[in-house]
């Protein structure tokens, strides 16, 4: 695992280079694979890049969308990750429907939702139980708590191992989330971060030596390729 990180001037460039990265590893996979596999962060900072992603010319046949975590709601709560993603990005280009593989959250349980999904990454991938397959592209962004897709502090999700996926709790609110074995696979993660806000759990995940079940962003070591995206306000630390 190499891990690489960058700080841009601003959010407005932190954007435009997680734009030409994923757009450059998008191409590599598919001259190499034929195909990418792109797993999307949730929340508010990664919406621009998805809108960016909208407006480019792209083989979307070879192009398969899914989520590393996902609130337990339905696709179109104004909560969803699939929501935002759908409305952002794959509701404005050609991309075959079944290309795009969202987590289910209207199953019996969460539990049931995560075991399904789990099932349709491994008939999709090929994988046996117990393979982990390697997305192409792995999207994150952390918390202020320093979680990362729905693996939050001191959380159950933050201990399964023999899993691609399974259920998150942030405050009690369940969640569907690719386990950090599943995204420790990869062949490239990208974290994208903004805001001042970020700063402390950037400065306990960077840290030579901190807790994981309290700051679980350090639990991903992918790997492959990890990249950081800090734009100035939160990778003031960098600065020491
Ligand atoms: C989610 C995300 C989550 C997100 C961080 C940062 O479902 O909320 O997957 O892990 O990346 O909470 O969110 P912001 O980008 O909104 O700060």
């Amino acid at each position: 695992m190499n891990k690489i990180v960058e700080v841009l001037p601003d959010k407005g460039a932190l954007i435009e280079r997680s734009l030409d990265l994923v757009l450059a590893k998008m191409q590599e996979a598919i001259e190499q694979r034929g195909r990418c596999t792109i797993a999307l962060a949730g929340g508010g900072t990664p919406k621009p890049l998805y809108e960016a992603i909208a407006t480019q010319d792209l083989p979307w046949d070879k192009i398969h969308v899914f989520w590393g975590d996902e609130r337990y709601v339905p696709p179109d709560h104004p909560d969803s990750n699939e929501g935002m993603a759908r409305r952002a990005w794959l509701d404005k280009v050609n991309i075959p429907p079944s290309n795009i593989h969202p987590m289910p959250t209207d199953g019996a349980s969460p539990q049931d939702d995560a075991s399904k999904h789990e099932a349709q990454l491994q008939e999709f991938f090929g994988t046996a139980v117990g393979e982990f397959p390697p997305f192409d592209i792995i999207l994150l962004g952390i918390g202020d708590d320093a979680h990362t897709a729905s693996l939050f502090p001191h959380t159950e999700a933050l201990h399964v191992k023999d899993h691609l996926v399974t259920v998150g709790n942030k405050d009690g609110q369940p969640r569907i989330t690719f386990t950090a074995s599943l995204i420790n696979q990869a062949h490239c993660v990208i974290f994208l971060v903004a805001g001042a806000s970020k700063q402390p759990a950037l400065a306990q995940i960077f840290a030579a030596d901190a807790d994981p079940i309290t700051y679980p962003a350090r639990l991903i070591q992918p790997q492959g390729e990890l990249l950081w995206l800090l734009d100035s306000d939160a990778g003031q630390i960098m600065s020491g």
